[in-house]
């Protein structure tokens, strides 16, 4: 059924857009900002199903998202811009109200909309949502030049034929079309869809299943001509998980990334933690290094990997099987919040690895800015004992390579840090620990290791 429903709302806009083109202002002013705010996506909340919101990738960049992308947006046009806009995922057209904040008005509402009805273009696969677009987009023009003093009448057709070029269409098939004919020269708005399809069989940096944001984002780098820009929301696990290593090499070698901020979670109603994303397409040939996340900046210049052995813990419990030798059991519900414990109570049958105590776990899954049971994020727990552990794949492992328990308790040290917080909320936002991200925090311990 796609999101029909959002026709009703649609609707409403349309009406709302007529009237203010009649200058019925002191009926409708608070409506009309209701319009232009958050009112479309709680609309999009309540009359689309959860489920169809999800299976079409649909949730609008509103709040404190909005004015962050409107920010990167600024940082590159001080003048009153003269480019065009493209969102080939444009849903009701957040994005695009952004960047009209930079487009300049002409004299009239007619002739501001003449300009702007070339230099606006959008996609998506939902109807109503495009139509929705169109009208908001119609009442952001209409409100500057409210707010500018040029206000004057639009005739009601110019009102129902503005924006032809939001169109209803699949935005990746038209990026790619844009990668072998001509290329776009404005900016390319993105947020895209962040379900996962499976990737084409010709993709050079993915496989298998894959998050449509990576690959509308990868296609949208192509399309570009060069000095053309794009400014993106995406998830932060293209940002920091080490699956999408090869697709932020693709973007590189594609574009000058010039800001890469991260956001947090997305929205009070979508819990995805997201990242902004400001860059221009090379006019030819790769400069550099990108930093994707903040660097090691360890006052010893070591990392955890100098120190210790670290690796997930190997036991898949519903997976392995329940032979060999008998050992203690270590899994993330029995760990304290920090500190020190002894052998765990629970028992396992374990063919495979057994881990050697001392050594120090951090639960993999922890939400950025919190850790579980009250600790700060990577809180480890360092484990005492005379037998070998079975440690449970929830758990990250770090086994010190020298110096034993008292490399162990450096460590619990260096975890505590709120440096150490903040930089494993800027190097990994979505919820999972990486082994990789572990291993490259700075050793920054006060004890100089020897
Ligand atoms: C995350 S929403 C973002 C909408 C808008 N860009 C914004 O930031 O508010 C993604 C949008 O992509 C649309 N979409 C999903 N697949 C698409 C495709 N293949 N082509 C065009 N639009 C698509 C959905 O309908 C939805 O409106």
């Amino acid at each position: 059924m796609g999101a029909v429903p959002y026709d009703t709302y649609a609707r409403q806009l349309g009406l709302l857009a007529a009237e203010a083109s009649r200058g019925r202002w002191e009926r409708i002013a608070d409506d009309v900002h209701a319009a232009l705010n958050g009112q479309a996506a709680s609309k999009l909340r309540s009359l689309v199903p959860r489920q169809v919101r999800r299976d079409t990738g649909s949730f609008f960049t509103t709040g404190a998202v909005r004015e962050s992308f409107e920010q990167l947006l600024s940082l590159n046009a001080v003048q009153p811009d003269t480019r065009t806009y493209w969102d080939p995922t444009c849903g009701a057209g957040d994005l695009l109200l952004a960047a009209t904040t930079r487009l300049p008005l002409a004299a009239t509402p007619a002739r501001t909309l003449t300009d702007w009805n070339r230099r606006l273009r959008g996609h998506d696969l939902q109807e109503p949502y495009i139509a929705a677009a169109r009208m908001r987009l119609v009442l952001a023009l209409l409100e500057r030049h409210r707010q500018a003093g040029s206000d004057a009448p639009l005739a009601l057709d110019r009102v129902t034929g503005a924006f032809p070029l939001l169109q209803l269409g699949d935005g990746l098939q038209e990026l790619q079309i844009r990668s072998t004919e001509a290329r776009f020269r404005g900016h390319i708005l993105l947020n895209p869809p962040y379900g996962m399809a499976d990737a084409d069989p010709t993709c050079r940096w993915s496989s298998g299943s894959t998050s449509q944001a990576a690959t509308f984002t990868a296609a949208a780098a192509v399309a570009l001509r060069g000095g053309g820009r794009l400014t993106a929301v995406l998830p932060d696990v293209l940002r920091s998980g080490s699956r999408y290593r090869a697709w932020r090499d693709e973007l590189t070698g594609l574009l000058e990334v010039e800001q890469i901020k991260p956001h947090g979670v997305f929205d009070m109603h979508t819990d995805v933690d997201v990242f902004l994303l400001s860059a221009v397409r090379r006019h030819r040939g790769h400069s550099g290094e990108v930093s994707w996340w903040p660097e090691p900046q360890a006052v010893t210049g070591r990392t955890l990997e100098d120190l210790f052995d670290i690796r997930v813990g190997p036991v898949v419990d519903n997976r392995d099987p329940r032979t060999g030798p008998q050992a203690p059991y270590l899994t993330a519900r029995d760990l304290p919040a920090e500190g020190e414990m002894g052998l765990p109570e629970r028992v396992r049958n374990y063919p495979k690895q057994l881990i050697a105590p001392p050594f120090v776990v951090l639960r993999r899954t922890s939400r950025p800015g919190q850790g579980s049971k009250g600790g700060s994020r990577g809180a480890g727990v360092l484990v005492v004992g005379d037998v070998p552990v079975a440690v449970d794949n929830h758990l990250i492992v770090a086994s010190p390579k020298s110096a034993g328990i008292d490399r162990c308790w450096e460590l619990l040290r260096v975890l505590e840090r709120p440096e150490t917080a903040k930089w494993l909320d800027e190097r990994i936002r979505c919820r999972h620990l990486t082994v990789t991200a572990i291993r490259s925090l700075p050793w920054d311990s006060e004890d100089e290791p020897s």
